[in-house]
């Protein structure tokens, strides 16, 4: 297709969660915790845990036909998926899976891995693949069951993560442009801050070569250095991104933040000098779902109505990498 010069907009989202929900109560029974210290630590309650049977495909099939069917498109309409996670399905990729459980035939699809910032990231990457007119519809989803990678004997960790799928639609649309800014950034000498570290193995093959055969192994945090990382540089991205879109704390609607822990999204609001009633979070019920976090809170604040079309949404994600990044749009 021609349709260089286009702008963007996000015309639908949807989300799914498994079923399963894991309680601070649960949490006291395996490690030393207690549901008073997670709640005024992190905000959280519960978290969803994808069962044995439940795949991150399929949670986000579900998510990306609930964002499809709010697009009022249809799957063969989609040009393009990107499913930004870190714990696929498939080491080769699950975003094909994705495409054929929904019957996307008109699209290419691939991951993308930026831990907590890959919804974000693949926000701005199909911006790219719109703007320059190469693709009319991007279906975006951010999935991950980071379950299945924690150390469920570090209370540190453990208490932190959830389940679930979260998608958006992107469009490519002539009249305006409602990404109005964005920025995306990494810092590789934290890298060590959070890590799901390959370990090796080894198996001789022959004489002197020996190949590693071994697998991921759990989570591990430096917790404190993650909550300075974010409380310093998601303000700073945020604040770029409104000089850039040339607004203020102001003009900003909601503040659509990674949720890692309710006091990072305070503290954050605070220094923008945004009212908390203007944080959308579900950390309650959900705790950190990774790359799926950002598109949760969104369709489910969409849902309710409190999000209404032209509002101005403030987004930003960071995680691993460590990577993080801002974003500035009109919903609808
Ligand atoms: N229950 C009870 N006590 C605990 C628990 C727990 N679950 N976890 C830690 N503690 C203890 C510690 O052992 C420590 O005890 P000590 O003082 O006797 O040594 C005490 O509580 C305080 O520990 P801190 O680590 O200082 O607690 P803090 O207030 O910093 O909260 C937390 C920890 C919640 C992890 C916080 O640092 C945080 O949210 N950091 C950011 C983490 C994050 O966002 N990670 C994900 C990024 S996204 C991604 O890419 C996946």
């Amino acid at each position: 297709m021609n349709n260089m010069g286009a702008g963007i907009a996000i015309t639908g989202c949807g989300s799914a969660a498994p079923e399963a929900i894991l309680t601070n109560y649960h949490l006291a029974q395996m490690v030393e915790t207690s549901d008073e210290w997670i709640k005024t630590r992190t905000g959280m309650s519960n978290r969803h845990i994808a069962s044995p049977t439940e795949s991150l495909s399929q949670l986000s099939a579900v998510a990306a036909k609930n964002a499809i069917a709010m697009a009022g498109i249809s799957a063969t309409d989609i040009d393009l998926i990107i499913l930004a996670t870190s714990t696929p399905d498939d080491m080769f990729g699950s975003a094909c899976k994705v495409q054929g459980l929904i019957g996307a035939t008109n699209a290419v699809a691939f991951d993308l891995t930026a831990a907590c910032s890959g919804f974000l990231f693949a926000l701005i990457n199909a911006t790219q693949f719109i703007r320059n007119g190469v693709y009319r519809n991007v279906l975006i989803i951010g999935a991950d069951v980071l379950s299945r990678w924690v150390d469920w004997s570090d209370r540190a960790s453990c208490v932190l993560f959830g389940d679930g799928a979260g998608a958006a639609v992107c469009q490519g649309i002539s009249d305006g442009d409602r990404l109005l800014s964005y920025g995306m950034y990494s810092n590789g000498s934290q890298n060590d801050s959070l890590n799901l570290n390959y370990q090796s193995d080894c198996q001789a093959l022959v004489d002197g070569i020996i190949a590693q055969q071994g697998t991921y192994h759990p989570i591990t945090m430096n917790g404190k250095e993650v909550y300075r990382f974010a409380v310093a540089r998601v303000p700073e991205a945020i604040e770029k991104a409104m000089f850039h879109a040339n607004l203020t704390a102001n003009d900003i609607d909601w503040l659509l933040l990674h949720q890692a822990n309710q006091r990072i999204m305070d503290a954050v609001a605070k220094r923008l000098k945004i009212p908390s009633e203007k944080i959308l979070s579900n950390i309650a019920e959900y705790g950190n779902t990774s790359a799926a976090s950002i598109p949760l809170a969104l369709d489910a604040a969409v849902r309710e109505g409190k999000v209404k079309p032209g509002d101005t949404i403030a987004a930003s994600g960071f995680g691993a990498g460590l990577t993080w990044g801002a974003a500035i749009f009109q919903w609808g």
